[in-house]
């Protein structure tokens, strides 16, 4: 129970002394209570209003002296946002026998249950509106592609690494959550159990396996989507849905899904077009029909959605189609951009002192704010050169390796690995070092002091 930190932590310090020390963190406070086992509720209550009534900043009118102590003791001043170590006793859906996280059995009511577990759990309230958890996973076996569980690796720490920088919490998944829901069909399950393993959260964004962040600074434009109630955000056009009835005129590899009863409603619906729905073949005949385009057979995910939209246009009332920036873009499309991008970023860091400035990564997203006037040239989406926000490697198969047969598996390598390191370079530049060369996963340099204002980049 008591971690080494913590123990060494008592060593120096009775209960009492803790209390005393306002500035102190919630886990010293509560470590010396955790010996007095019987008192534990007592304690988590009157803690949740203590953590509470302490304010967020330091106090300045703390004396140097004790200020001085407090640094040499504890080098980081951990003030805990939310609390994570209380869970009262009343009772909530965690607790109805009845409720099952499968995605075969409705939720109801979902946006009181879920109030309601915010209302016991009022450290979570600030901030909740803007709380994003993000998804992904992959498949429970070894790739079959000798590389492909490394290609997923770096993958996966592409979006630890944006998670980290925008202080989103992440969530992979490599089992099958329904037996049936297998290939493109699996999301949604995950996103299902997360909506419900996450009451705390807003959003749950799904980002598929060869999918990765190539702007490590740009945030989701969260209230764009809040201005109207949309309750599903993807990337996708309009006229491509009910003029060119296309199967891409969406892409359903990266979502981003409200946690609310709206959600559990709309993928119910969604899910009942996939192999667990009765009528999955009929499904598969009834895409085809409208969709000309599309090649094989199965009931897709994608297809179904585009259906869905297709059917009934007051959808378009909850589900935001995102065409402004890349949402999700087309590998083929971005890949041959990186190399002027990286030129463009380039020049617009040796012109402003500011951007170039080292800073600790923690406060990455302001130089996302101050680089912003400088992109207002710069377009977005096609032919834009700012950082494209996802690339997408569609039909790549890092994992099986069976890419489609229109790219030469080169293509799709080299583009994994430019990309790669295209997004790593923005995430090595706060520790310090970059890799000259794209394509070359090995090599980094230092990068001097005031990168990249003088010499050849
Ligand atoms: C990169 O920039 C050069 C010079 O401005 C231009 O000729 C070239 O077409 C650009 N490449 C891409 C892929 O946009």
């Amino acid at each position: 129970m008591v971690t080494p930190e913590l123990s060494q932590n008592k060593s120096h310090y009775s209960p009492m002394a803790k209390a005393s020390v306002r500035n102190k963190t919630s886990s010293w406070f509560s470590d010396g209570f955790l010996y007095l086992g019987g008192a534990l509720l007592a304690f988590l209550l009157v803690w949740s209003v203590w953590s509470y009534a302490v304010p967020n900043n330091f106090d300045p009118k703390m004396n140097t002296k004790s200020a001085a102590t407090t640094r040499n003791q504890q080098c980081v001043q951990e003030k805990p946002e939310v609390n994570l170590r209380y869970d009262p006793p009343e009772q909530t859906f965690y607790d109805d026998q009845e409720l099952s996280y499968s995605i075969e059995k409705p939720i109801r009511n979902w946006d009181e249950k879920r109030k309601e577990w915010l209302k016991h759990h009022p450290s979570f309230a600030p901030g909740a509106r803007d709380r994003v958890v993000l998804v992904t996973g992959s498949q429970p076996k070894p790739c079959k592609n000798p590389m492909g569980d490394h290609l997923l690796l770096r993958f996966f720490k592409n979006k630890v690494d944006y998670c980290r920088i925008h202080g989103y919490d992440i969530f992979y998944n490599n089992v099958l959550l329904h037996p049936k829901m297998k290939s493109y069909w699996a999301k949604l399950p995950v996103v299902k159990a997360a909506m419900l393993a996450h009451p705390e959260a807003e959003w749950i964004w799904w980002v598929d396996s060869d999918a990765m962040f190539t702007d490590m600074e740009y945030k989701l434009p969260l209230r764009r989507y809040d201005y109207k109630n949309h309750n599903l955000v993807v990337h996708g056009w309009e006229k491509l849905i009910y003029q060119r009835k296309s199967w891409t005129a969406l892409n359903a590899g990266v979502f981003l899904i409200r946690n609310c009863q709206w959600s559990m409603d709309f993928m119910e619906k969604w899910g009942s077009m996939g192999p667990m729905g009765p009528d999955y073949a009929k499904w598969g005949q009834i895409q085809r029909s409208v969709f000309k385009d599309k090649l094989f057979p199965e009931s897709d995910d994608q297809t179904g959605l585009i259906y869905m939209l297709y059917q009934d246009k007051n959808l378009m009332d909850k589900i935001y189609l995102e065409g402004e920036y890349y949402f999700e873009g087309y590998w083929v499309d971005i890949v041959p951009t990186y190399d002027n991008i990286t030129e463009k970023y380039t020049e617009l860091e040796k012109e402003d002192g500011k951007l170039r400035r080292r800073h600790a990564e923690k406060v990455s997203e302001q130089y996302g704010v101050f680089r912003e006037p400088h992109l207002k040239e710069a377009g977005s989406g096609k032919g834009s050169w700012r950082r494209p926000f996802i690339t997408h490697f569609t039909g790549c198969q890092p994992c099986s390796g069976d890419h489609n047969q229109m790219y030469q598996g080169e293509t799709c390598w080299n583009g994994m690995v430019k990309a790669l390191n295209f997004a790593d370079n923005q995430v090595l530049r706060k520790y310090g070092f970059v890799h000259p060369d794209l394509l070359d996963s090995n090599t980094v340099t230092e990068t001097p002091f005031d990168y990249p204002d003088e010499g050849p980049w």
